[in-house]
Order: structure tokens, then C-alpha cells, then sequence
């Protein structure tokens, strides 16, 4: 073939083309495997942040420390549990079934505080059990709309079932320095000790604008705002009003009150 043609050119072209794409899929559909299982160890390793279990970066180190957590499926419309015949909560992927028209709901948008139009029908709850066996916390997935992303974490709260022990968040495209911060360990320390709920039950917990006077009868309920980050702070603030609340984990919680004879407001 001459090499100095047009068409001499377009051919070497596309076959580099077709070669770099085979390259490029061949790399994406190997490597499959492996970013699916890095996804499953971060997000063991947000659980264990939330519960203020340190755990490295190391993938035995998080499954030995993993071995203290209980997966369970809750029906979030009953705030029971299900078996694994169900829902095997190994496998179940609760971003898909939020997807899948069979496995969620639409949220009615007057509910809809979180801004993310649909809910599973099936939550994992993660129970992390002291030596004796009896559950310690409970590790809640919690997500919902920011700036410009869908922020996804967990919050783990204490026995009492009002007590924030942690949150971390593990994806979102918030502005990095902005409310990207809400990844600053500093900023997610605060958390430790507040409080979910008031006396009655009511849900109080807020990011609220500015810095959190220690003096007011309300800091038990507040976390500063991140700086210039307004909206991703009220983001926040939603998602956790959402979650907490009757359309997310409330009948759960109210199940485990019950069977733990734990009255709201009460430790
Ligand atoms: C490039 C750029 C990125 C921004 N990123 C965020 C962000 O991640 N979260 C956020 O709440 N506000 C962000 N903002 C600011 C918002 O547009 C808005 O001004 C801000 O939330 C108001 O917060 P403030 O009252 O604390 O200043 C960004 C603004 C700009 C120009």
C-alpha cells in the first residue's frame, strides 16, 4: 500500500482506532472486578469511620474489623426486618434497587425533603455489637441532593437511638475547599454527641449558618455551616431530616424503641 494517500492515511487511522478502543474495553471489562470490590471495601471503611472503628486502608484490616458489624435488610415501609430468603444482603444493591421501579418508590415531592425523587423499598442497616454481642450503634446509609451532587454516607447513632457516634460521607461532587469540606475531619468530629431528636421526639438536628454558640440550649441539635457552602450545609441539614424521619429510618427506629424500651427522649 502506498503511504502517502488519503486513503493510506484514513486506513492507519481507523485501525488505530479500533485497536486503541479494543484496548480501552478490554481495560474497562478486566478491571471490573477490582473497582467492584474497591467500592465494597470503601464503603466498609465509611461504615467503620461512622462507628469510630479506625480500621487502615488495608483490606484484611477492615474485614477483621468488619467481623464486629451485622448486615441486616429493613422493609423501610414497616420498619422490620426481613430474611434472606427476601433479600440476601449480600448481595442486594440498594443504588440499583433505588433505580428499579419494583424495588422503590416515587417520593411525593412535599416529602421529598432530601431531593432525590426515589427511595428503595429496602435498606441495609449495619449493627455493630460489642464483645458481649449486644448491639452498640447502628450504622444508617443516608443520602441526598447537595449543590451539585447526591451525597451518599452514613450515620451511625448510639443505643439510645438519638445520639449521633458519627458520619462520614463516602461519594459526592460538592466543590472541593467549598462543600467538598463536608469531608474535613474537623468539620465531621463535631458530629460526635449531637443530637438527633428533642425530648418529644421531634427531629432537631441542623447545620446552621455560622458557628455553633456552646453556650445555647439548641447546641446540643447544631453543627457549624461549611463556609461559602450554604447550600450543600442545608443539604445536609435535608438529608438527615429525610432519613431520620417517618419516610426513611422512623418506623425502623421506632420498632427498635419498642423492643429495646427505648421511650423517645429517653436513654
Ligand atoms: C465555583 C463555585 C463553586 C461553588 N461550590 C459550592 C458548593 O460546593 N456548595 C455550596 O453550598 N455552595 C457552593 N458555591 C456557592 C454557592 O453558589 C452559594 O453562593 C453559596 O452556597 C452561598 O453560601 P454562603 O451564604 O455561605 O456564602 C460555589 C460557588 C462557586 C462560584
Amino acid at each position: 500500500m502506498k503511504r502517502d494517500t488519503v486513503i493510506g492515511t484514513f486506513t492507519v487511522a481507523a485501525l488505530l482506532c479500533v485497536v486503541c478502543s479494543l484496548l480501552v474495553s478490554s481495560a474497562a471489562v478486566g478491571l471490573r472486578p477490582l473497582q467492584v470490590s474497591n467500592r465494597a471495601l470503601e464503603r466498609k471503611r465509611n461504615i467503620l469511620e461512622a462507628a469510630g472503628l479506625a480500621s487502615g486502608r488495608d483490606a484484611v484490616a477492615v474485614d477483621e474489623a468488619f467481623r464486629r458489624i451485622e448486615t441486616r435488610v429493613v422493609e423501610l415501609a414497616t420498619g422490620q426486618y426481613v430474611g434472606t430468603e427476601t433479600i440476601d444482603p449480600a448481595t442486594y444493591d440498594p443504588v440499583a434497587a433505588s433505580r428499579n421501579p419494583e424495588l422503590s418508590i416515587a417520593i411525593a415531592q412535599e416529602d421529598d425533603v432530601a431531593a432525590i425523587k426515589r427511595r428503595e423499598k429496602y435498606a441495609l442497616v449495619h449493627l455493630v455489637n460489642n464483645d458481649a454481642g449486644e448491639v452498640e450503634q447502628i450504622v444508617l446509609p443516608v443520602r441526598g441532593m447537595g449543590l451539585w451532587s447526591t451525597l451518599r454516607g452514613f450515620v451511625s447513632i448510639d443505643r439510645d437511638l438519638k445520639t449521633v457516634h458519627g458520619l462520614t460521607f463516602y461519594e459526592h461532587s460538592e466543590t472541593p475547599g467549598l462543600g467538598g469540606e463536608v469531608d474535613n475531619p474537623d468539620w465531621k468530629s463535631q458530629w460526635h454527641g449531637k443530637l438527633l431528636f428533642d425530648d418529644r421526639g421531634e427531629i432537631r438536628i441542623e447545620v446552621i449558618k455560622g458557628t455553633v454558640d456552646p453556650g445555647s440550649p439548641e447546641s446540643m441539635y447544631q453543627v457549624d455551616g461549611l463556609s461559602g457552602a450554604t447550600i450543600t450545609s442545608r443539604g445536609v441539614t435535608n438529608l438527615l431530616h429525610y432519613w431520620f424521619g417517618d419516610h426513611g429510618f422512623g418506623l425502623y427506629l421506632g420498632e427498635l424503641r419498642k423492643q429495646w424500651g427505648t421511650a423517645d427522649g429517653e436513654n
